[in-house]
């Protein structure tokens, strides 16, 4: 027992969790992601999975992505970045849905399946739907050898490294960070997406693990101190828009599966459809409203929350006012492109999420009822 003790903390590395281990390794596992995929320099980005199947990209009549849990929302994340740069549609299903209700699905198909366990059975059985019915199945996994990784036509492993904690982190943000390589690929490809845009686009990508790591230092203490004050809270709200709903679906999911707070997220246009009702001077509403991307609806969202006393949470870019003086709490961040934006403003809500789980003395790693990898339905 103590032999094992020891080595799970020398697993941790000094931090208290691997929950908070695996958030600090963003800048690495986001970096070994693109490593010998991205490669600014040249213009190029290079992905044997794809490139190897490149006519099956090119004649898709659709994609399709497949996924369960946070997975689900990369690939929500995903079917923005590869409808607006490779104008390919895109759809996104949950995998017990999807294998449930006879899909439409043919040859011209192309089905993506998230999955960092790589074994989680109602993708699993999805993807093999599938396959049967003559799809071409794409795999992005971080288990190597998993399950999916090996049923799949093709694929790209995400490399984030072993995640150990249940709620998923940074294999959340290297899925993102596969989907933009591929979206921007795909697009450069079909020639949806022109050079200087190309270029520009994978500048900033390559910025990204520089920006993490800013975000981690530059937030980490403040985030603490925010945690301490809603340590009692009931419920959350989490809002966003455009790339960053998918990121407010994934912050709420965070708080939910580790601190057992009850937590929705929203697009924020939709919280005049029911949500507001909600708001009153007792709901936290984290909100995320970076300088590029539908920032004035936000603005408006913020007015209206305060004018009902919710207390707003608000991840803006470094430098933002218009929203930064309505809110209660502001974590800045830096800018980046709108579609990469969702990479940058998760870090922050996870370490959210962790801070106030570990203050009401849940089990951070192994919340409750939860299972890292579901091979059950
Ligand atoms: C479980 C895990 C989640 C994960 C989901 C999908 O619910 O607790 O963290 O997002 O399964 O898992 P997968 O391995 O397919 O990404």
């Amino acid at each position: 027992q103590k032999l094992k003790l020891s080595l799970e903390q020398i697993e941790k590395s000094g931090y208290e969790h691997f929950m908070l281990k695996e958030i600090f390794e963003q800048p690495k596992s986001v970096h070994d992601t693109m490593r010998g995929r991205l490669l600014v320099d040249e213009g190029v980005i290079k992905m044997a999975g794809i490139w190897d199947h490149i006519e099956k990209f090119k004649n898709a009549n659709r994609i399709i992505i497949i996924a369960c849990g946070t997975s689900w929302h990369a690939g929500l994340i995903g079917e923005y970045l590869i409808e607006e740069y490779a104008r390919i549609p895109v759809e996104v299903e949950y995998a017990s849905e999807f294998r449930y209700r006879n899909p439409i699905i043919t040859d011209k198909d192309v089905v993506i399946a998230i999955s960092q366990s790589g074994e989680t059975a109602d993708t699993m059985a999805a993807l093999k739907l599938a396959k049967e019915r003559g799809a071409f199945i794409y795999g992005i996994c971080n288990v190597v050898d998993s399950s999916i990784a090996r049923i799949t036509d093709a694929g790209s492993y995400t490399h984030a490294g072993p995640e150990i904690g249940v709620a998923s982190t940074k294999a959340f943000t290297a899925q993102l960070t596969i989907l933009s390589l591929i979206a921007l690929k795909l697009g450069k490809h079909n020639g949806n997406l022109g050079n200087a845009d190309f270029m520009s686009l994978i500048a900033e990508l390559d910025a990204i693990p520089k920006k993490i790591e800013d975000v981690l230092s530059s937030t980490h203490e403040l985030v603490q101190n925010i945690a301490k004050d809603f340590v009692q809270a009931t419920n959350f709200l989490y809002l966003g828009r455009g790339y960053n709903y998918p990121a407010a679906l994934e912050g709420a999911l965070k708080l939910k599966e580790i601190s057992y707070i009850h937590a929705e997220g929203y697009p924020a246009a939709e919280m005049k459809h029911g949500p507001i009702a909600l708001i009153d001077e007792n709901m936290p509403i984290v909100i995320i409203a970076p300088k590029k991307g539908h920032y004035d609806k936000i603005v408006s969202n913020v007015q209206e929350i305060k004018a009902r006393k919710g207390k707003v949470i608000a991840v803006v870019n470094r430098g933002d006012t218009q929203v930064s003086e309505m809110s209660d709490y502001v974590i800045e961040i830096p800018e980046t492109s709108e579609c990469f934006s969702p990479i940058i403003a998760s870090v922050p809500l996870q370490l959210l999420a962790y801070y106030i789980a570990v203050y009401r003395g849940a089990n951070v790693d192994q919340p409750r009822n939860l299972a890292k990898s579901v091979t059950v339905e």
